[in-house]
C-alpha cells in the first residue's frame, strides 16, 4: 500500500505554522460564518478535513442549534478539534474519513451547511467535481456550501504574484504575532509557498478559480459566486435551491 502523503508529523507542521500561513485567517472565518443562515432549529452541519478545528468550534459558538460533524484523515486534528470545541462537545461527533472516498458522504440527516478549509485542493478536478455533486446532494434545499481553498493561477506571472502576496501576508502576520519573523522564517524553510513550488505536487492539485466556479454550478448549486481572494486563497459558495 502506498504511504499516505499526509501523515501526523504533517499534520504538527500545519498546526505550528497555520497562524502564520494562513492569510488573514481571522476574516477568513468570519466570512464563512457570514455565509452560514442562522438555523430555525435543530440543524447539522459538515465540515470537511477540519483540521485542528477552529472553524468548527466558531460555528459551535455562533450559531446556537447547530451541531457539527466534523471529519479529518488525521487522529491528532480530530482530538484537537474535539478540544477546541470546549464547552459545545455535546453538539459535536468527530470521525476519521479520507477525502477522496465516498462512503462518508451520505450523512445521517440532509446537512444545513457543508465548510472546507484548505483541504479540497488535495483532489484533482475530477475528484472535485464528483465531491461537489456529493455535496449538493447532502444539503438540504437552502443549505449552503461554503469552500475556502488555494486556487490555480492561470499564467506563471500570477503564480510569482500569489507567491509574492503569500510570502509578504506571512511575512506580516509573523510581526503582528510575535514581533518577529521567526513563523515566516519556518514557512520559508519548510517551503510551504505552493506557489514557489516547480509542481505537479501528488499532495496540493489547486484548480482554477474559474474551474471551481463552472464545477459548482455544474453540481447544481445556485447562487455560486467568489466572496474573498488574498494570495492564491479564495472563499467561494452556492447554495442548493
Ligand atoms: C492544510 S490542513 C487544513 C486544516 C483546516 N481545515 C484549516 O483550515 O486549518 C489540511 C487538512 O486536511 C487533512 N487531510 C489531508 N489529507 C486528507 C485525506 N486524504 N483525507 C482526509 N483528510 C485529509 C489533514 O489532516 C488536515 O487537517
Amino acid at each position: 500500500m502506498a504511504e499516505p502523503l499526509w501523515t501526523e508529523d504533517t499534520s504538527a507542521a500545519f498546526r505550528d505554522l497555520a497562524h502564520y500561513a494562513v492569510p488573514e485567517r481571522e476574516l477568513q472565518v468570519e466570512t464563512i460564518l457570514s455565509l452560514i443562515p442562522q438555523p430555525e432549529g435543530a440543524a447539522l452541519a459538515m465540515e470537511i478535513c477540519c483540521g485542528a478545528g477552529g472553524l468548527t468550534a466558531a460555528m459551535l459558538e455562533r450559531l446556537a442549534d447547530l451541531r457539527v460533524l466534523a471529519l479529518d484523515g488525521s487522529p491528532s486534528m480530530l482530538k484537537a478539534t474535539r478540544a477546541a470545541a470546549g464547552g459545545h462537545a455535546a453538539r459535536l461527533d468527530t470521525a476519521l474519513i479520507d477525502i477522496a472516498e465516498t462512503g462518508w458522504r451520505r450523512p445521517p440527516e440532509p446537512l444545513h451547511a457543508v465548510v472546507s478549509s484548505l483541504a479540497i485542493h488535495h483532489l484533482d478536478g475530477l475528484q472535485k467535481q464528483r465531491l461537489f455533486a456529493d455535496i449538493h446532494a447532502a444539503l438540504r434545499p437552502g443549505g449552503v456550501f461554503v469552500m475556502a481553498d488555494l486556487v490555480e493561477p492561470a499564467t506563471a506571472v500570477g503564480r510569482a504574484v500569489a507567491a509574492d502576496a503569500w510570502d509578504e501576508e506571512t511575512r506580516r502576520r509573523a510581526l503582528d504575532i510575535d514581533g518577529t519573523l521567526e513563523g515566516y522564517e519556518r514557512f520559508v524553510a519548510e517551503d510551504w509557498n505552493y506557489y514557489r513550488l516547480p509542481g505537479p505536487d501528488p499532495l496540493d492539485k489547486p484548480s482554477s478559480v474559474t474551474d471551481l466556479l463552472d464545477w459548482l454550478r455544474a453540481a447544481g448549486f445556485d447562487g455560486v459566486d467568489l466572496h474573498w481572494m488574498k494570495a492564491g486563497h479564495v472563499i467561494m459558495s452556492g447554495v442548493r435551491g
